[in-house]
C-alpha cells in the first residue's frame, strides 16, 4: 500500500471492510497478486478477475431508439371529476395523488448523444396506480412522421447511423420524408420554434395517439390527453443549440436534476380532449390517424390534473437506463383504440424491454408496482429472486391462488369488412397537408423565417437534386408560399 492511500484512507469514516461480490473482506484493493515481486499475475487473484468481469457486463443494450434520457419521481394529482369518462381508480376522486416517475429523452442520439439538439423530446411517464402501473409513452409533440406501425423500423434507420458513412445523413432523412407525405405536419412542426426545447421543463408532453377511456356503466369515449408545461414554454434557436451542444452535453439533464435539487418542482397542467364514440366515424379528420391533431374548437381540453416532478433518482442506472415504459401497460377504464401505430406499439415496447433488461424486468425496483403488487403465474427465467415462494404455479388451481375477474380493462369496439394490408380510412376533409398548411399559416412572419431557414439549412446538404425537389413538394402542397419560400432559400444555399 502506498503512503499517500493510507493517510487519505485515516482521514475518512469508512463502512467498515470493502468486501469480494460475495461477501468476503479484501485485504488489497490496489495491487494484484503476482507470482513474486515483478512476476506474472496470478489466477487465484478472484478479485482482479471478478472486478474486470464485472466491469466488461456493466453496459446493457442502449433503447434503440430515445436511448439518451433522465427521468425523476413525482406526484399525479386530480384537479376535475373525470369519473363520467373514466373508472380509473386512481382518476376517482378530487384531490387524489398518484406517485409517477417520468423519463425525458430524445429520439435519434446514442447514449451519449447531446441534450440541446432538433429532435422530439420523449415524454414517458409511469403512473404507480392501485390497479397496477399505468404507462402513457407519449413525446413532446401532439403528432408524428407516420401513421403505420409497419413503417417505423425504416423511418428510424433514416434518423440514425447511415450503414457505410456511420452518420446521420441528410440524403436519407430527406429521401424517407420526401416518400413519406404524411410526415409533412411532424416535419413542420419539428422544424419550427419549438423543435429544440431549451430544458425538458420548458416543454409540454402529450399522450399523442387516441386512447379509450370508459366508465362504470360501460359507456366508451376517445381522448387524448396534453400535458401543458407551467413553467412556460422556452426554445433554442438552432445557432444557439449547437453552441449548447458543444459546450454542455448534458444540459437538458443537469436542468432537471438541478432544479429538483434546488426545490424548484416543475408541474405540468394535464387535459383531455374528449371525444363521444359515436362521433368519430364522421368526424373530419380520422380520428386515429397519428399525423392528424383534433383542433381545439372541435373537442376543447379539459383540465383534470396536477403533475409535478419532485424526487431525484438515486442511481442513473437502476432507475432510468433500467426503467421500462409500454404503451400496452393500462389500467381498468383505460385502453388503446385503433390508431395502427398504437397498436404496433403495443407489441414493440414489452418485446424491447425482455431483450434490454430481462424477462424480470418488471420485478426492479423502478419497474414494478408501488401501490398494490403483481399476482401471476409467470415464473423463473434470468434473475428471477424467488418472491413467489412456494404459491402454485398454474391456474386453474384449488389452492387459493388468483384468479381473473372478467372485466375487461377496456370496452369493446365494433369492427366490420375484410381482412387486409388496409390504408388507414380517409375522412372528409383528410389529406396528408391540410394540417401541415394549417399550422404553417399560424405561425407569424418571424416565425416562418426560422422555420424556413432551419429547413432550408438541412436541405440544402441533400446530394442529389431529386431527392431535395421531392421533399420541397410536399411543402408546396401543404401551403403554395411555405414551398415557394423554401425552394428559394434551398436555392440560394446550394448555389
Ligand atoms: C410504431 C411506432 C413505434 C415503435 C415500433 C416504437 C418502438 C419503440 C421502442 C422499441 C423503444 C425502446 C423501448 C425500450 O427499449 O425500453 C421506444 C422508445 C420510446 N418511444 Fe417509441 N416507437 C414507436 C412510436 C412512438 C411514438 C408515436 C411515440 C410518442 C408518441 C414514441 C415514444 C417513445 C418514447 C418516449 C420512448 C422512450 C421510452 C423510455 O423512456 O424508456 N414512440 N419506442
Amino acid at each position: 500500500m502506498t503512503e499517500a492511500y493510507v493517510s487519505v484512507q485515516d482521514e475518512v469514516k469508512t463502512t467498515g471492510p470493502l468486501t469480494t461480490e460475495s461477501g468476503a473482506p479484501v485485504a488489497d484493493n490496489q495491487n494484484s497478486e503476482t507470482a513474486g515481486i515483478g512476476g506474472p499475475v496470478l489466477v487465484q487473484d478472484q478479485l482482479l478477475l471478478e472486478k474486470l468481469a464485472h466491469f466488461n457486463r456493466e453496459r446493457i443494450p442502449e433503447r434503440v431508439v430515445h436511448a439518451r434520457g433522465a427521468g425523476a419521481y413525482g406526484t399525479f394529482t386530480v384537479t376535475a371529476d373525470v369519473t363520467k369518462y373514466t373508472r380509473a381508480k386512481f382518476l376517482a376522486e378530487i384531490g387524489k395523488e398518484t406517485e409517477v416517475f417520468l423519463r425525458f429523452s430524445t429520439v435519434a442520439g446514442n447514449l451519449g448523444a447531446p441534450d440541446a439538439v432538433r429532435d422530439p423530446r420523449g415524454f414517458s411517464l409511469k403512473f404507480y396506480t392501485e390497479e397496477g402501473n399505468y404507462d402513457l409513452v407519449g413525446n413532446n409533440t401532439p403528432v408524428f412522421f407516420i401513421k403505420d406501425a409497419i413503417k417505423f423500423p425504416d423511418f428510424i434507420h433514416t434518423q440514425k447511423r447511415d450503414p457505410y458513412t456511420g452518420s446521420q445523413e441528410a440524403d436519407n432523412v430527406w429521401d424517407f420524408w420526401g416518400l413519406s407525405p404524411e410526415a409533412t405536419h411532424q416535419v413542420t412542426w419539428l422544424f419550427g420554434d419549438r423543435g429544440i426545447p431549451a430544458s425538458y421543463r420548458h416543454m409540454n408532453g402529450y399522450g399523442s395517439h387516441t386512447f379509450q377511456w370508459n366508465n362504470e356503466a360501460g359507456e366508451a369515449f376517445w381522448v387524448k390527453y396534453h400535458f401543458k408545461t407551467d413553467q412556460g414554454i422556452k426554445n433554442l434557436t438552432q445557432s444557439e443549440a449547437d453552441k449548447l451542444a458543444g459546450a454542455d452535453p448534458d444540459s437538458h439533464q443537469r436542468d432537471l436534476r438541478e432544479a429538483i435539487e434546488r426545490g424548484e418542482f416543475p408541474t405540468w397542467t394535464v387535459q383531455v380532449q374528449i371525444m363521444p364514440v359515436e362521433d368519430a366515424a364522421n368526424y373530419r379528420f380520422n380520428p386515429f390517424d397519428l399525423t392528424k391533431v383534433w383542433p381545439h374548437e372541435d373537442y376543447p381540453p379539459i383540465e383534470f390534473g396536477k403533475l409535478e416532478l419532485n424526487r431525484n433518482p438515486e442511481n442513473i442506472f437502476a432507475e432510468v437506463e433500467q426503467s421500462i415504459f409500454s404503451p400496452a401497460h393500462f389500467v381498468p377504464g383505460i385502453g388503446p383504440s385503433p390508431d395502427k401505430m398504437l397498436q404496433g406499439r403495443l407489441f414493440a415496447y414489452a418485446d424491447a424491454h425482455r431483450y434490454r433488461v430481462g424477462i424480470n424486468a418488471d420485478h426492479l425496483p423502478v419497474n414494478r408496482p408501488h401501490a398494490t403488487e403483481a399476482r401471476s403465474y409467470g415464473r423463473d427465467g434470468h434473475l428471477y429472486d424467488g418472491r413467489h415462494g412456494r404459491a402454485k404455479n398454474y391456474e386453474p388451481n384449488s389452492f387459493g391462488g388468483p384468479v381473473q375477474t372478467d372485466r375487461p380493462l377496456w370496452q369493446a369496439s365494433a369492427v366490420s369488412g375484410v381482412t387486409g394490408d388496409h390504408v388507414a380510412p380517409s375522412h372528409a376533409e383528410d389529406n396528408d397537408f391540410v394540417q401541415a398548411g394549417n399550422l404553417y399559416r399560424l405561425m407569424s412572419e418571424a416565425e416562418k423565417e426560422r422555420l424556413i431557414a432551419n429547413l432550408a439549412g438541412f436541405i440544402a446538404k441533400v446530394s442529389r437534386d431529386d431527392i431535395a425537389e421531392r421533399a420541397i413538394d410536399n411543402f408546396r402542397k401543404a401551403d403554395e408560399d411555405y414551398g415557394k419560400r423554401l425552394e428559394a432559400a434551398v436555392q440560394a444555399l446550394r448555389g
